[in-house]
Order: C-alpha cells, then structure tokens, then sequence
C-alpha cells in the first residue's frame, strides 16, 4: 500500500456515529481531500450534521497522526473556498521527524467499548494528562469523576433515552445501522454489528423481532445507568461555538482523547443522548452553567476488557485518486 493509501487507511479506523464512516477522500500529489458523504447522514439522530462533521473532525485527527508518523508534515485547511463545499485540504510536506509515535500505535486498538467497566478509579496523573489534551481550538474538556457530579449527567442521559426511544423513526433509523449477523457486517463493512455489544450473531429477521419485543427507552435508561456505575468518570466536550469548524475541532479532539486513554488502557463509550435530544442539551448546558459554550460529547470512561472491534469498508470504497 502506497503512504498516502495508509494514511486514509488510518484515518478510517477513526470513531463515527452508527459507524456509517460518512467520508470520502480524495488523493492528488501531495493533497488529501476529505469530503462528508451526505448518502451515509444520520437525519433523525443528527439532523443538522453536527455529529456527521464530529465524525469527520475524528478522521482528520487519525490522518495527521499517521501521516506524521509516515514522514509528513502536515497543514489542515478548514473549507477552503477554491474546493467543493465542505472540504477538508490536507497537505502534506515530505519531513523526516520523531514523531511520538505512541498514539499512532494506538489508532487500530482504539474501540468504543459498550460493556459495564470494572469500577477502578484512574491515577491522578492520568488523569491530568487526558485533561490536557487540548488542542489549538475553542474545545474544552471537562471530567467528572465524582459521584455527586456524576449523577445528574446520568439523570439526563437516562431522560434523553427515554425520549429517543419514544421515537418510531429514531428506532427505525437506529435498526437500519444494526448489523444483527456477522454475515450482515462482514458484506457491508459498516454499522453498529451485535458482537461489538456483547450479542451474538443472530439472522436479521429474528434480531429486528428481539428488539422491537425487548428494547425501549425505560430498558435503555437502566441500561445505561448501571453502565455509567461501572465506570471510572465522565468526560464532557464543549465547544465555544456550534457551527462546522467547532464540529470538526471536537473530533479532532475527542479522537486524540481516546487514543491517549488506549496507550493508558483506559477504555471509553459515548452516551450522547442529552445533547442529541435539544431539550435535554438546554437542561444540561444550564445545570453544568456553560452560559453561551456548547456540550458536544458526553462519553464515560474506565477500565475493561476488549470488545470484538467493528469493521471498515476498504480503502479502495472511500478514496479516489485525481
Ligand atoms: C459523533 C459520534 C457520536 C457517537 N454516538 C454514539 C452513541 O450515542 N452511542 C454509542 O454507543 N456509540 C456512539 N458513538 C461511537 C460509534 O458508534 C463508534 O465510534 C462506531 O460504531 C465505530 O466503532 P469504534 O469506535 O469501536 O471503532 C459515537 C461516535 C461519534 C464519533
């Protein structure tokens, strides 16, 4: 594979929501384009994008990981006016650097890990160092690790899955993104597959009647609950504004969090739901007193074993080369 094929390659294993991988990349000379594939939107749960460009902001982040790690320096250039519309540029200058090359280890053993953790507090000190990421952005990070703290966040995660779970088409799009059987995974590469949560393979028909007879927002709630119990804290990453950049700047940041957390052995999940649901995103921007800042991601972070990871479509499906 040549460099540049790797780097896109790395950037695919970033986070994205329902795993619909909504990008496209696109190679010439020394330029990486990343473009959003409006087929791959989620409109029910992400309406107005804003986790469709987090997702993308992931991606740019794993990119420069790996192309400093293969030789490059790099420049990212924001929707620049002289490309499509919503492009990310990626230039890349040959270099010869030390690139620390401990997050770049970590980007094919990053997951989401949806099990209950084991409860164990994290060390200050690792905690200080996850605390710090923060990169040259109006994104900030904020941990909880009390369980005073802790409770209300759970509260609105729990009131925003009762309300998601309320919804036909919420659950409607939710399903089409399930792969309930390794054979449904394995031919699309994509979406959310049963094994990454602990469930077994199952045939589409009898998973779609497993979940419409089991799964509602109360279940979900409790859940969820017990779930966030078992974990060490919660992380939440606001952004000073709501728009495409800021979006992107979250990812990048929420991506190198992960990364950092998986050389640490620290595991994470996102509960997203009192920022997906608007009324429950107000709620918890005026409990937390963000004022004017946005909460972009909620994810809960700790100790577990590894989950079966979720695939990726091949390099050759997501880039083209001009
Ligand atoms: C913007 C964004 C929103 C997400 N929302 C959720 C969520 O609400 N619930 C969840 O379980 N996972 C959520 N995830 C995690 C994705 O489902 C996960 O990244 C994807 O399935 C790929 O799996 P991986 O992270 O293990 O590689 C989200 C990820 C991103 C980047």
């Amino acid at each position: 594979m040549n460099k540049q094929l790797e780097i896109i390659h790395n950037a695919s294993f970033a986070a994205n929501g329902h795993n619909t991988q909504p990008w496209k990349f696109s190679i010439s000379q020394n330029t990486i384009r990343l473009l959003p594939d409006y087929s791959r939107r989620l409109p029910v749960v992400d309406p107005d994008d804003r986790e469709l460009f987090i997702s993308l902001g992931c991606a740019v982040e794993n990119l420069i990981i790996a192309a400093e790690n293969l030789g490059y320096m790099t420049e990212v250039q924001y929707f620049p006016k002289d490309e499509p519309i919503d492009c990310i540029r990626i230039n890349l200058k040959p270099f010869t650097s030390n690139a620390d090359e401990h997050l770049y280890k970590a980007i094919p053993v990053r997951q989401s890990t949806r099990s209950e953790y084991d409860g164990n507090p994290i060390p200050n000190a690792d905690l200080r160092q996850l605390e710090k990421i923060k990169p040259k952005s109006d994104v900030y990070i904020q941990l909880f690790t009390d369980s005073k703290d802790i409770k209300p966040l759970t509260e609105l995660v729990m009131e925003g899955n009762i309300k998601q779970y309320d919804d036909d088409k919420f659950l409607e799009e939710l399903q089409t993104w399930i792969r309930f059987s390794d054979s449904e995974a394995i031919r699309t590469m994509d979406g959310l597959s049963g094994r990454c949560s602990g469930n077994p393979s199952v045939p589409r028909w009898f998973g779609k009647l497993f979940f419409s007879l089991t799964v509602n927002g109360k279940n979900q709630a409790k859940t969820d609950q017990k779930k966030i119990r078992t974990s060490s804290g919660l992380a939440l990453f606001i952004s000073e504004k709501d728009d495409k950049r800021s979006w992107v700047e979250t990812g990048r940041a929420f991506e190198r969090f992960a990364l950092l957390a998986t050389t640490l052995n620290i595991k994470n999940a996102h509960h997203n739901q009192p920022i997906e649901v608007p009324d429950v995103r107000n709620q918890l921007t005026g409990h937390l007193n963000l004022g004017s800042m946005k909460p972009q991601l909620l994810i809960r972070f700790g100790y577990a074993k590894p989950m079966p990871y979720s695939l990726r479509r091949p390099v050759d499906k997501i880039v083209t080369m001009s």
